[in-house]
């Protein structure tokens, strides 16, 4: 196992769609800049909904970075 993998184990955002915080940069990057465009692109949130405000805050937090 290669410590990129190891790292994207370890920042799950949605366990549901297995989508991490990487991803979820990666994604804000290419224009998914609200969580309507992000939930779309990615699949966070089509699961159980549990992770709707940590991807809110992470969206956030890329925002004001
Ligand atoms: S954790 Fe994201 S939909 Fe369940």
């Amino acid at each position: 196992m290669n410590t990129a993998n190891t790292e994207e184990y370890e920042n799950i955002v949605c366990h549901c769609t297995g989508t991490s915080q990487n991803k979820i940069k990666n994604l804000f990057a290419e224009g998914c800049t609200n969580f309507d465009a992000m939930a779309e692109r990615s699949g966070v949130c089509s699961g159980c909904g549990g992770c709707e405000d940590a991807v809110r805050d992470l969206i956030n937090d890329l925002k004001y970075a």
